[in-house]
């Protein structure tokens, strides 16, 4: 089985791709989550977990979900993390949790708005291309049991991972600059798509309830470009994954 959690569909997209090419069944974390449910894997089945890499850290829904997961230790287990550019220490503290076998970090397009910009189309397309291909390694590599460990950490790490990971948890993560302009039609995608029903309409807009996720779907997604983040979304470009970058 293959859990993956995804905002703007880059995770989702490796995980599907991943259960294609190694003949396995991709489930999302969210809508596991979100069901009040529990993930039970056979034993002796390998385990696969694809997510995209927040603060250089595994998101927090990920790292509570494979606390829960009941697995067989023995079991070959396996993971992928997406990332802009580098993973700092995500899997080894992902690892700590659930002890993985193998693991991967691939380079995909950047969604993290609040920061830095969408890249330029034609890396968007270069980074979509590239990880097809490696994704074909990779999963040669899950078919025939490889013990491989392969993730770009990037410079300074451990202290990315150490210190930023968790200051982003406790100081960051607020949802309160969200807000949506007068372009909002109450269309309800933002409500719809929040992986962590975080969003509510009220009077045909949407409202945020205080448990974000900070995966930035609402943002990215939204067909009008209505809804911002403070400042710090302004004028940026908006991401969401699609195969249309393969062509
Ligand atoms: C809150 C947040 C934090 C992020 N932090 C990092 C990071 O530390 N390093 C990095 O390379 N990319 C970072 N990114 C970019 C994403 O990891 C990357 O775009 C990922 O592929 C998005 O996956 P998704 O489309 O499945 O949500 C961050 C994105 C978000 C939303
Ligand atoms: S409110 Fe927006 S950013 Fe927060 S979890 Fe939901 S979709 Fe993601």
């Amino acid at each position: 089985m293959i859990y993956y959690f995804s905002g703007t569909g880059n995770s989702k997209w490796v995980a599907e791709e991943l259960a294609r090419l190694t003949c396995d069944t991709a489930v999302s974390i969210a809508d596991i989550v979100r069901s009040g449910g529990h993930a039970e894997v056979p034993e002796g089945q390998p385990v696969g977990l694809v997510f995209p890499v927040y603060a250089w850290l595994p998101p927090e829904i990920v790292s509570s979900f494979v606390s829960e997961l009941s697995a067989d230790k023995d079991a070959y287990r396996w993971a992928v993390c997406t990332c802009g550019d580098d993973a700092g220490r995500a899997m080894e503290k992902l690892s700590k949790k659930f002890s993985l076998t193998s693991a991967w970090s691939l380079r995909m397009p950047n969604n993290y708005i609040r920061s830095f910009d969408t890249d330029p189309e034609d890396t968007v397309r270069e980074k979509i291309r590239g990880a097809k291909q490696r994704l074909k390694q990779i999963a040669q590599d899950i078919l025939e049991r490889k013990k491989v460990w392969d993730i770009q950490s990037g410079r300074l790490a451990g202290l990315k991972s150490a210190l930023i990971g968790p200051a982003f948890n406790k100081f960051a993560r607020d949802d309160k600059p969200f807000y949506s302009e007068l372009s909002c039609t109450g269309y309800g995608l933002c409500e719809s798509l929040c992986p962590a029903d975080n969003i509510r309409l009220e009077g045909g807009r949407p409202i945020w309830l205080g448990h974000c996720l900070q995966c930035l779907a609402c943002i990215h997604r939204c067909p009008e470009r209505a809804i911002e983040y403070g400042k710090e979304t302004k004028g940026k470009g908006r991401y969401y994954f699609s195969e249309k970058y393969l062509d």
